[in-house]
């Protein structure tokens, strides 16, 4: 009799643990979904089809998806946004993702940059081309963001021909800011911000722009602690 106890017992606690497995995932599934359809992007006027399309786009990227479901979720109010192309903002920010306590996203292009597009030696290379057009608009393929949520959000990416790569631009104009604290961040060769934070805010057209600052590889966390410090007077 206690055998078959025992039996009945093990096989309660298997279907158990089961059903808690299949809740994780499904919960998982509201909150992506709930990243899609709320939040401050400015192209309300797209159609469910659209954004279950968008939505399937995004989901083949992965992490990104599911760096925006956390955001969805988390208690944090500061945000690092960033795009690279070659790893080192990627670096950078998360080293300000750290020392701010934020949490993280990754802006991806639609069709991700290859060798060949970051080739600034030839002239009719993507980069090349996009950045000699002011009007170029590159497609994000990472799942959108809740902004509002926000109180601080730093901005990241490398320089490009002097400027902010054009898919920031596409960034900047997907949402509204106001009321939010936003700081540029960049790595380069060598050049500096230059007038690629003003070029953002110019192009977002809400937000709170601070001056923005441009890091080498190897800035350490401590200094990005100041850095914060001094911006917000701390
Ligand atoms: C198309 C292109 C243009 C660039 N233009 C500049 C530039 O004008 N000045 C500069 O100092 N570095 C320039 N760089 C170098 C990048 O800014 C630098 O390597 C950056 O840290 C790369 O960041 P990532 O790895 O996050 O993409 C350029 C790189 C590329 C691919």
């Amino acid at each position: 009799m206690k055998k078959i106890i025992s039996v009945i017992m093990f096989f309660a606690l298997i279907s158990g643990l089961a059903a808690c497995a299949g809740s994780t995932g499904s919960d998982n599934i509201e909150t992506k979904s709930s990243v899609e359809t709320e939040g401050s992007h400015k192209d309300e006027g797209a159609t469910e089809a659209e954004n279950a399309s968008d939505m399937s786009e995004a989901t083949s990227e992965g992490s990104s998806v599911e760096q925006a479901a956390d955001n969805n979720q988390t208690t944090k109010d500061v945000l690092v946004v960033y795009f690279s192309a070659t790893g080192t903002t990627k670096g950078v920010a998360e080293k300000i993702a750290a020392a701010a306590d934020a949490d993280i996203y990754e802006i991806k292009a639609v069709n991700e940059y290859t060798e060949d597009d970051l080739n600034w030696h030839d002239s009719d290379s993507r980069t090349t081309k996009e950045q000699n057009d002011e009007e170029a608009r590159p497609e994000i393929g990472s799942a959108e963001i809740t902004p509002e949520k926000y109180s601080t959000i730093y901005i990241g990416y490398p320089i490009w021909w002097g400027e902010e790569p054009r898919i920031m631009d596409t960034f900047v104009e997907s949402y509204n800011f106001d009321g939010i604290n936003m700081v540029p961040f960049c790595t380069s060769g060598g050049s500096g911000i230059g007038r690629s934070g003003q070029n953002l805010a110019d192009n977002a057209g809400s937000g709170n722009w601070l001056d923005g600052k441009r890091f080498s590889t190897g800035v350490s966390e401590e200094d990005i602690r100041e850095w914060i410090s001094e911006l917000f007077n701390y």
